[in-house]
């Protein structure tokens, strides 16, 4: 649905017109996996898909936001905001309103039909893009009428991670929100996820980034992710390390057999993979494509290997993907359990690869792909209309 057709849905469902649109894309991480929370380094991109809020501000102190994907309709008054089932989409809504008042700012509250284009639980931070483009539309709404609310940037993005962590209750790091709000158009991010220094990258020509949606249910993902958090924790912990990026790759392989051999598994991929985005920024800042695929295989390797949190299925993408000319490099992206892997092809080489994926990951795994060819997008945003 583009805006025009948003705009439409609106008249029709408020019967008045709206005043602005406000938006949010979806991400990829390029390398960088699990490191977030470890205090890490990440280097995303936002994709060309994103989630559009069109609305107008009302007098009053109430939300009402219509969903144009599923037909239904979530409305909360600003003074007493309560969480909605677990799982309803509008808790990501809830949750940013809940924490831009805790953090003083004034809201006014809006009409609007919410629409997503990131697909759902696939781990392409469609729950990053809503929150985002909600902390956007109540920018837009203004304070009291008066002003659109300053906020924007890191600071904006800081506010999208605490309501997923304090209000709907999930655990993640920053660098999804992070993408979403400061990415830029034809660039990766590479983040500083301690510091929240950050630094565009141009992403290299003449290449593809293509998205394989694996199709495959993402189980225990929340527990299994939780799980791994605690045991960065602990690895730390033992090492004398306020977080595992304060670790050398020299200092862990001396000290490694302090360490149950699990928890150094866990630990010798996030320490490793600090310094592949390390080297993978430098590998993009020479051109040096090769080389940025082979730390993306490594990447893979070492989540699939010794943090445990491919699947089946990411892997036989990899693998498919890694037997096609014109394929530098190929991973899992995200949380992992299920979602999505990613692929650096040649671009005459893409649709090549597209076909191999097609005819191959079904008979490998009696599952139906999804694939999508992404471009580095800009951030967040809104415009009045
Ligand atoms: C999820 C989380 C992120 C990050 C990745 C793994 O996407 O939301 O914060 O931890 O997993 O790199």
């Amino acid at each position: 649905m583009n805006v025009t057709e948003l705009v439409a849905h609106f008249e029709q469902a408020f019967g008045r017109q709206p005043a602005f649109v406000a938006r949010a894309p979806g991400r990829v991480n390029l390398i960088g996996e699990h490191t977030d929370y470890n205090d890490g380094f990440v280097l995303p991109m936002a994709i060309d898909r994103d989630v559009t809020i069109v609305g107008a501000p009302r007098d009053d102190r109430v939300v009402r936001l219509r969903s144009a994907n599923f037909g239904d309709e979530a409305g909360f008054a600003l003074e007493r905001i309560e969480k909605a089932h677990d799982g309803a989409w509008s808790n990501y809504a809830r949750g940013v309103a809940h924490v831009l008042q805790q953090a003083g700012f004034a809201l006014r509250g809006f009409d609007g039909v919410i629409y997503g284009e990131v697909p759902i639980g696939s781990g392409l931070s469609s729950s990053a893009a809503i929150e985002m483009a909600t902390l956007m539309a109540f920018t837009a709404a203004g304070a009291d009428g008066s002003a659109p609310l300053a906020l924007a940037g890191a600071q904006a993005a800081r506010l999208a991670q605490r309501a997923e962590n304090e209000f709907v209750g999930v655990n993640c790091g920053i660098m999804d929100q992070f993408i979403s709000s400061l990415g830029k158009a034809g660039h990766a991010l590479f983040i500083d996820c301690r510091s929240l220094a950050y630094e565009l990258t141009p992403m290299p020509r003449g290449v593809t980034v293509l998205v394989v949606d694996t199709s495959a249910p993402r189980s225990l993902a929340a527990s299994a992710y939780n799980e791994r958090r605690a045991q960065c924790e602990q690895a730390a912990r033992t090492l004398g390390a306020p977080a595992l990026r304060d670790v050398s790759v020299e200092t862990f392989e001396q000290r490694r057999s302090e360490l149950p051999d699990l928890i150094a598994r866990r630990a010798a991929h996030v320490i490793y993979e600090n310094q592949r985005v390390l080297d993978a920024v430098a590998a993009l800042r020479a051109n040096d494509v090769a080389m940025f695929g082979r730390l993306m295989n490594q990447s893979h390797d070492s989540l699939r290997d010794w943090y445990e949190v491919s699947s089946k299925e990411l892997d036989a993408v990899v693998e498919i993907a890694r037997g096609v000319p014109g394929v530098y490099g190929a991973r899992m992206t995200g949380a992992g359990f299920g979602g999505c892997a990613i692929a650096l092809v040649d671009d005459a080489q893409a649709g090549a690869l597209a076909q191999a994926i097609a005819c191959d990951y079904p008979r490998r795994t009696g599952r139906e792909p999804k694939v999508y060819a992404c471009v580095a997008s800009d951030g967040a945003s809104w415009s009045t209309l």
